[in-house]
């Protein structure tokens, strides 16, 4: 039976060390958690990173670490400290990510971390083609692994192969400053359909193929080394009835209430009401500009006082790489200076959670929010803003999200707002935080309707069903 091998640079679930145990744990990210029910629902198999270095495993916890992933139906690519350091650390996340994220001044090109992009992502199409037979289809993932479709495609020219990009696709401007433009383009190129989240992704990368490599492009189809490549978008959805099932299980009588979901609720007594922000704690999700807005707002609507209170679930992240240390100081310190400004005996205006929280809490936190605050700077899709809208049961709550996450372009129902603006931010908290119940409701099940209908699993049908037809398409014009 020919299977999907899901390929990306993290698997579903992350192994540590912890007093010389394993620890196995989700992994956080919205490619993890969005293809993690794919995966869970298909016969294939996820080929990627398990989250250790390969160099610090004695023989026996290595295979201990390969029993537990393959239980997962996962297989792990070997990576070395000298990979995750050079390959991921480096070039994934001090290259690629801020420049395709539009943070220019974050960016840093070293020879060295390409080279070791290059054979990171040889490692993959070794371990990939290993468990490649006749017929089965590859489906690569994200920014660590451009060169991957076209690494597989030399050496599998039969194949199928599609390619994901999960995070923006900047614009010709943007991308054409980056010193190794036309390998990345072509390592892409290996694949048969490329998707994006959105029209405008696609469209930059159109334009710089174009430009960059000067092929063929007719509508959305690129002719390459006589191959028709399609590149197309679709907008990554959520498990929608996990999270809403969830929700409904968190607030049914019988249940019983965690102590992070009192704590939240004793908040909320005298008409008070509780804000939200989940992330990743990462410089393109404005953490530090929701902060410093949230101040603003205030100063300038005092009546909020003791009113608000802003839960702030931060989650660790990248945290080797130095932009992420200098985020994570300047957010402890911003939290510090507004809740020492603000605070009563009785009120402080902001919890500050940085860790990861188990599943059910995450579902505690959407369930008792009054209002969820989604403000990127830059973001590919954003799959929190989705998760909140899919937990509002009882239709109440109100979305305020950034026009820069690309889930803005199908979530119009949302207040959305310039995250640069101040004024914009707390004049939205402000029309969130009076909206009448009835317009919360009309707006929350328009979105849930869609959400609904476009889930994570009909966003993975459509992907794999256009992939099959563009290599029909093809296979049948090399035949001819
Ligand atoms: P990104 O992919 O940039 O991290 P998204 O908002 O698209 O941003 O995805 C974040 C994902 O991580 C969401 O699916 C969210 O539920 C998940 N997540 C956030 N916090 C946690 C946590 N503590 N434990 C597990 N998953 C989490
Ligand atoms: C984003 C990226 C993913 C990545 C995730 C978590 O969602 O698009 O590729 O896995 O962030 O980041 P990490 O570096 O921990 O894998």
């Amino acid at each position: 039976m020919n299977k999907t091998i899901i390929v990306s640079n993290r698997l579903p679930l992350q192994v540590s060390i912890h007093d010389n145990s394993l620890k196995v744990s989700p992994s956080v990210g919205g490619l993890a958690t969005g293809m993690k029910s794919v995966h869970s629902e298909g016969n294939g198999i996820w080929v990627g990173w398990s989250g250790i270095p390969e160099n610090e495993l004695n023989p026996e916890l290595s295979r201990e670490v390969q029993n537990k992933i393959k239980k997962e139906k996962c297989v792990s690519v070997p990576l070395t400290s000298q990979d995750i350091e050079e390959y991921y650390e480096g070039f994934s996340n001090r290259a690629l990510w801020p420049l395709f994220h539009y943070f220019m001044e974050y960016t840093n090109f070293e020879q060295k971390e390409w080279e070791a992009y290059k054979r990171v992502n040889e490692k993959f199409a070794e371990v990939v083609i290993d468990n490649l037979n006749d017929g089965d289809t590859v489906w690569v993932h994200d920014y660590q692994l451009l060169l991957l479709p076209q690494l597989i495609k030399e050496k599998k020219p039969n194949t199928t192969i599609g390619f994901f990009l999960h995070i923006p696709f900047p614009s010709y401007e943007i991308f054409r400053t980056f010193p190794w433009r036309e390998e990345i383009l072509t390592g892409m190129l290996g694949a048969d359909l490329l998707g994006f989240h959105t029209y405008d992704y696609e469209r930059h990368f159109l334009s710089s193929v174009k430009r960059i490599l000067r092929l063929d492009v007719n509508f959305n189809e690129i002719n390459f080394h006589d191959r028709i490549i399609k590149v197309d978008s679709f907008p990554m959805g959520i498990d929608y009835s996990k999270f809403h099932n969830a929700a409904l299980k968190h607030h049914s009588d019988s249940y019983e209430k965690s102590e992070l979901r009192t704590r939240l609720e004793e908040h909320l007594v005298d008409d008070k009401k509780l804000i939200l922000s989940i992330d990743r704690m990462d410089y393109t999700k404005g953490i530090p500009n929701r902060i410093k807005a949230f101040e603003y707002f205030l100063d300038t609507y005092p009546q909020y006082k003791e009113k608000v209170r802003l839960v702030m679930l931060a989650v660790p992240s990248r945290s080797n790489v130095p932009q992420y240390q200098k985020l994570k100081r300047e957010t402890d310190e911003l939290v510090g200076r507004i809740n020492g400004k603000f605070a009563t005996v009785s009120w402080t205006p902001i919890w500050y959670f940085y860790r990861s929280l188990p599943f059910e809490n995450l579902i505690d936190l959407y369930i008792s929010s009054d209002v969820a605050l989604i403000t990127p700077i830059r973001d590919g899709m954003n799959l929190v803003a989705k998760e909140y809208v899919a937990t509002r049961t009882h239709g109440n709550g109100v979305l305020i999200l950034s026009e820069m996450a690309g889930a803005s372009k199908e979530m119009n129902e949302a207040l959305l707002i310039n995250p640069n603006s101040y004024e914009d931010f707390a004049a939205s908290l402000n029309t969130a935080l009076t909206m009448p119940l009835n317009e919360q409701e009309t707006r929350i099940k328009l979105l849930q309707k869609r959400l609904k209908r476009y889930d994570v699993e009909k966003w993975a049908e459509e992907f794999l069903k256009a992939l099959k037809k563009t290599k029909e398409v093809t296979s049948n014009n090399i035949t001819k």
